[in-house]
């Protein structure tokens, strides 16, 4: 398979799909709750997958689909080509801002990431990424990461991670907030991973991820020198939700060292 043309295909049904989302703006959406009600769901994000798995399964009958609302495939294994879609990250920010959401996408074969994209859909932005083949914001390739420190970072977290939670010991994390320089949310783990990635962040964790959110930047962010692991410090299992750290180097280890302790 050639890796140029998946890519030119890929970047291709993005823009296409992106282009349906921003036409479906000015219709009502019709939302809908999953596995909480908080956890939101819209007709478009559905239409956005139904879209894509039409096209791939049409165009590479051997492709497998890994996506959010599972009108993919069956995934147990990463075996031959399969792609992890997020058809909208911030389904929230959606529906209440229309704006700050991503199209996540990432292309693996045999369990290794080829390529990598995060679609800022309002504000037409395509960060993508290829296996050694660097990182690129439109059509401008990203420098390498260079390390930072704690006290000069601004990190991307949201508040629950300073009140009492199931996953970490939250003092822990009121002692970071205390020295870094800033925080940010954003509603969108894509578009933090992607912050991430063009330096705008120095690093962003969540305390509970799935696939399709992390695959596309998970293989952006190796091409800047970025780590991406689960706040053990493990490599990330891309069958199943876990925790998710990605920052730039030096950082990473310091923040799982002094300051996040799981429960
Ligand atoms: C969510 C967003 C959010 C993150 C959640 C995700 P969705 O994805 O990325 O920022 O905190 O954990 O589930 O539901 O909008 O695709
Ligand atoms: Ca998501
Ligand atoms: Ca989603």
């Amino acid at each position: 398979m050639d890796l140029h043309k998946l890519d030119t295909y890929a970047k291709s049904l993005i823009k296409e799909a992106a282009y349906n989302i921003k036409t479906s703006l000015s219709s009502e959406l019709i939302i809908e709750s999953k596995s909480e009600a908080n956890d939101l769901v819209t007709n478009i994000d559905k239409e956005t997958e139904q879209f894509f798995i039409r096209h791939i399964k049409a165009d590479f009958a051997e492709h497998r689909i890994f996506g959010e609302e599972g009108f993919g495939d069956d995934i147990k294994d990463l075996n031959g080509y399969v792609w992890l879609l997020d058809p909208i990250d911030g389904t929230t920010n959606f529906i209440h801002q229309k704006q700050n959401f991503a199209i996540s996408l990432g292309i693996f074969k045999d369990g290794v990431g080829i390529l990598g994209y995060i679609y800022n859909v309002m504000e037409d932005s395509l960060l993508s990424g290829s296996l050694n083949g660097g990182a690129y914001l439109d059509d401008l390739r990203l420098p390498k990461l260079s390390s930072a420190s704690v006290e000069e970072a601004v990190v991307g977290v949201n508040a629950r991670w300073v009140v009492p939670n199931r996953y970490v010991h939250y003092e822990g994390m009121v002692k970071l907030l205390q020295t870094v320089r800033g925080t940010r949310s954003l509603g969108s783990a894509a578009i933090e991973i992607s912050y991430v990635v063009t330096g705008r962040l120095d690093a962003y964790m969540s305390m509970r991820l799935s696939p399709w959110d992390i695959a596309g930047g998970l293989v952006i962010a190796k091409e800047v020198g970025a780590i991406a692991t689960n706040l053990a410090f493990e490599h990330l299992d891309l069958l199943d939700a876990d925790s998710f750290i990605v920052s730039k180097p030096g950082l990473h280890e310091e923040l799982l060292k002094d300051y996040i302790q799981l429960k």
